[in-house]
């Protein structure tokens, strides 16, 4: 009994691999065929690679478990500060496609670090390609604050010492923000400085997906020497009825041209686009700082646009923040739990304006390894020895059972935690 039971789990997990991976030749097999093609042709195919792309989508992010080895292939210096990185995996299988909107997370092993380094990165081109995966990334200098601190680790890991040829542990795309590729509605992209990333990716599916999706990608930077592939964006906009490019700079430099460079001297926000799409019939999606991401999302409420159509991803804790203030109304008279990290052998109360396990144990000197910090990317997975947690948000990582993920729990009664 026990030897049919598996025989019929192995048969069962066999044909859905040789499904999924004929999904994969497939997609793969009609993106090689269109380079061959003539336009009208093409148009063709492109449909019928939009048919296979949906399931495959579904899947994306069970791709792979774990991480997997991905050599440097190529580094593109975007604009001051901001390099391209292009990706193609070692083993030389194609790549599954993902979410436009999603990110890949990666284990950093940084010289004079005692710990691996765990980062996530938007991914920032188009799902279309099987071959390779491309990230973004901005060299992140010490804050005007602390001017001696050392410089963003990862980052400058990527720009100074990460040369082509070297190798790279990437997990499987993730995340839940993503443009709902099923919808085919207008879209307005509104990217702020590196935070374009995701909405890149966006704009650089809708360009080559069939349906002439209307999207407005509103893009902030201070300058032009923060604009990345300002070339490359103009003739987007140029070659797609479909696509318009709005650029605009908060503190444009005395060679920066206006109606050239950028189209506004202002920040991206709703008078403007009050004035430039008079509507808001639109899906919003949304990537910058926190201040302008909480700016626009409160402002676009005001004007009437529904909560449920702006979606919105920060680099950083900032959206789970948000997440935290709207589940803890109560917080300020509500009771706070002794919380026992085991490892570190501290025992803290915690209250609820202490924010997610993992801000609390951070700002009370207790490490714990983090990523995405918003549930999505499973690195900052602790084990849970007694009591009872809530989480802010549903997390969109996978955790074993007894364990919880720190970014996005709360206490519900007294906690010990493998910390
Ligand atoms: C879902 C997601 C997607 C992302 N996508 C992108 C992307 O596409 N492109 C991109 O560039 N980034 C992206 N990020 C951000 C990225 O993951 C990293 O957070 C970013 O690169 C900074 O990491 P770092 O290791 O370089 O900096 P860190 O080492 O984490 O340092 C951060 C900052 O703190 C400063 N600092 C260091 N020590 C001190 C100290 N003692 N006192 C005060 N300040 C200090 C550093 O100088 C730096 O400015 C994304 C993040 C998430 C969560
Ligand atoms: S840091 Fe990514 S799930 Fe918590």
């Amino acid at each position: 009994m026990v030897i049919l039971i598996h025989s019929v789990a192995l048969v069962a997990t066999l044909l859905g691999a040789a499904y999924f991976g004929l999904l994969v030749f497939e997609a793969y097999r009609r993106q090689r065929q269109l380079a061959d093609l003539h336009e009208e042709e093409k148009a063709v195919f492109r449909a019928r690679l939009e048919m296979v792309r949906a399931p495959l989508a579904q899947v994306s992010a069970q791709a792979w478990s774990g991480y997997r080895k991905f050599r440097l292939e190529g580094k593109v210096l975007e604009a001051e500060s901001v390099c391209s990185f292009y990706l193609a995996p070692h083993d030389g299988r194609p790549l599954p496609p993902f979410l436009p909107g999603q990110y890949l997370t990666f284990r950093l092993s940084i010289p004079g670090q005692t710990r691996e380094v765990t980062r996530c990165y938007s991914l920032s081109d188009s799902p279309d390609h099987t071959d390779y995966y491309r990230v973004t990334i901005k060299r992140l200098p010490p804050p005007p604050k602390a001017p001696t601190a050392s410089p963003g680790l990862s980052s400058s890991h990527f720009h100074d010492r990460l040369q082509v040829g070297d190798f790279l542990d990437v997990k499987a795309p993730g995340g839940q923000f993503h443009l709902d590729v099923e919808h085919r509605g207008p879209v307005v992209l509104v990217g702020g400085g590196v935070g374009v990333t995701p909405v890149l990716s966006m704009l650089n599916y809708i360009a080559t997906a069939p349906g002439n999706r209307e999207a407005w990608f509103f893009y902030g930077v201070r300058n032009g020497r923060e604009h990345v592939m300002k070339e490359y964006l103009r003739e987007l906009a140029a070659q797609h009825q479909n696509i318009h490019v709005v650029a605009c700079y908060s503190d444009p430099l005395p060679e920066d041209r206006a109606g050239v460079d950028y189209d506004y001297a202002e920040r991206v926000g709703v008078e403007l686009f009050k004035r430039v799409l008079k509507v808001t019939n639109f899906d919003f999606y949304i990537c910058g700082p926190p201040p302008m991401m909480e700016t626009l999302t409160r402002d676009l409420g005001a004007w009437g646009v529904p909560e449920n159509r702006v979606h919105f991803e920060a680099f950083g804790p900032a959206s789970v923040k948000k997440v935290s203030q709207a589940a803890q109304p109560a917080a300020a008279d509500a009771p706070g739990f002794e919380l026992n990290f085991t490892r570190s052998a501290k025992k803290l109360v915690w209250t609820p304006g202490a924010g997610s396990l993992l801000e609390f144990a951070e700002a009370n000197g207790i490490h714990i390894d983090s990523g995405c910090r918003a549930g999505n990317c499973g690195t900052c997975a602790t084990a849970v020895r007694d009591g009872q947690f809530s989480y802010l948000s549903t997390p969109g990582a996978q955790v074993e059972k007894g364990s919880c993920l720190a970014c996005v729990s709360v206490p519900k009664t007294a906690l010990s935690i493998d910390a």
